[in-house]
């Protein structure tokens, strides 16, 4: 019978190594003993970027990006954008099953419950400039929920862990609503806990003089369905931003900021902007072919919300925001851009270029032709998408600290700087530029 072990043999020293393969990985560590003599620190993985380390064991989602799949907790995200809500998929990410009525009425009662904010958070987004990105403000807001919660650094403790779950799902989008009033300069909206989730969300942004405000269902629902698809995506870089910062035991809050910094980068949450502004300069359906043509010879840019690291066939959640945008545009009006989109699309799966690449359109193709016909404007998408994504932040912060594998993140490096030397004295450096002298060393 085969044996789950691999044999690594040493040419430096022509000794062979035996190693365990679990899960199809190996470990690491198992590498260390691996040496050229006594003094040598053994021998380290080098994998910048991560790009084939895996870092923890997950149970929450799982991707086959060359199939096009993605569940939570094994659920397929298809069946959970048709038939649950995005306070369920948060239950179920968090806890690993979808509640029961109960626990669903309790879960929901209590994240409601917890969608106020300090006054003197008002005070704080008040102080930023009329013109402050929404996702700067959500950035600082979110760390600065820690100074007013000072207990949530138990985070050993579950029942305080359980508290600042409920408190930072809920707050999220109060912060965000706050930010985008501010960018607006318009009032800061209350809650409304009879809504929604999401129709609370709308309320918050968009009620002016009425006495009530009632959401549109259309828009509510599609914003649910949008918040579910971007609830989890395993370790990206937002989600190994929370893992990291929640290793050293920091507090829910300074973790979820450094997972909305990470979140607010151009490569990844920042992509449905650039498609927008593609589309923008796209301009008409005529100029398409001659686009595609410029992005096929290199001469301009890349066919933005095109091509994924992991999904190398059609990225499932792209094929449900497909569906919600006619069910947008029939109570926004239709959003001309997404005819030059469709038309984009068309003709790249048929190009050789984007088949042979496995190029197929991510969840940015659509998602911000429909932000956009929603009355968003483009600095919110991000933080859409943070609101969206905490329950899963949430979840793998939790896994990592129940884990007893997991200690504070702390990879290594493979030093390439000078070997040792003395100090030198000012008076003694001369004026040349003193030459670089290189040394590979691994850090111990
Ligand atoms: N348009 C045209 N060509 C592309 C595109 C694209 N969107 N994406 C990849 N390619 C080409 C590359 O030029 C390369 O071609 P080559 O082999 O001839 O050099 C090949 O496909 C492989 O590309 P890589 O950059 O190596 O693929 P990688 O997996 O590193 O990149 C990425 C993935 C960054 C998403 C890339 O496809 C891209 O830049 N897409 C556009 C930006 C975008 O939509 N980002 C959103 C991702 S989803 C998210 O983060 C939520």
């Amino acid at each position: 019978m085969a044996k789950n072990t691999l044999s690594i043999t040493d040419n430096r020293t022509g000794k062979t190594y035996e190693v365990a393969v679990t899960d199809d990985t190996i470990k690491a560590l198992d590498l260390r003993p691996i040496k050229v003599n006594d003094a040598d620190f053994g021998l380290l993985a080098y994998d910048p970027a991560f790009t084939n380390t895996a870092s923890c064991r997950s149970a929450i989602t799982f991707i086959d990006g060359d199939n096009g799949v993605l569940w939570y907790r094994g659920y397929p995200i298809e069946q959970l954008a048709e038939k649950s809500t995005f306070l369920e998929i948060a239950h179920l990410l968090l806890h690993g099953e979808l509640p029961t009525q109960a626990e669903c009425e309790q879960w929901i009662y209590e994240i409601t419950h917890h969608t106020f904010l300090h006054e003197n958070v008002k005070k704080l987004v008040e102080g930023f400039r009329y013109d402050a990105h929404p996702m700067g403000m959500l950035v600082s807001t979110l760390a600065a929920l820690s100074t007013f919660y000072p207990e949530a650094k138990e985070v050993r403790d579950p029942e305080v862990r359980r508290k600042q779950i409920f408190r930072l799902i809920a707050k999220t989008p109060t912060l965000a609503a706050f930010a985008y009033r501010h960018s607006r300069g318009l009032p800061f909206i209350q809650p409304d806990n009879d809504l929604s989730y999401a129709g609370n969300f709308l309320n918050m942004l968009f009620r002016m003089s009425e006495p009530r405000y009632e959401p549109n269902p259309a828009l509510e629902k599609a914003l649910d369905v949008l918040f579910i698809l971007h609830a989890d995506h395993e370790q990206n870089c937002s989600a190994n931003a929370m893992r990291s910062v929640g290793s050293s035991l920091a507090d829910p809050y300074c973790s979820a900021a450094a997972a909305a910094a990470a979140l607010y980068g151009p490569l990844h949450g920042g992509a449905n902007e650039a498609v927008l502004r593609m589309l923008n300069e796209i301009g008409s359906l005529k100029n398409v072919p001659k686009f595609i043509e410029k992005v096929k010879t290199g001469e301009g840019t890349r066919l933005m919300g095109f091509g994924h690291r992991i999904y190398k066939n059609y990225d499932p959640r792209a094929k449900i925001i497909k569906q919600i945008a006619d069910r947008v545009f029939e109570v926004s009006g239709r959003n001309p851009l997404l005819d030059i989109a469709l038309e984009l699309e068309r003709i790249a799966l048929q190009d050789d270029y984007f088949v042979k690449r496995k190029l197929y359109p991510n969840v940015d193709f659509y998602s911000g032709i429909i932000y956009q016909a929603m009355g968003f404007p483009v600095e919110m998408f991000p933080v859409l998408f943070a609101i969206g994504r905490m329950p899963g932040w949430l979840a793998q912060w939790q896994e990592m600290l129940l884990d007893a594998e997991q200690k504070i993140a702390r990879p290594r490096q493979v030093y390439i700087g000078h070997a040792r030397r003395d100090y030198v004295p000012l008076e003694k450096r001369g004026s040349a530029p003193q030459p670089e002298r290189k040394t590979a060393r691994a850090a111990t």
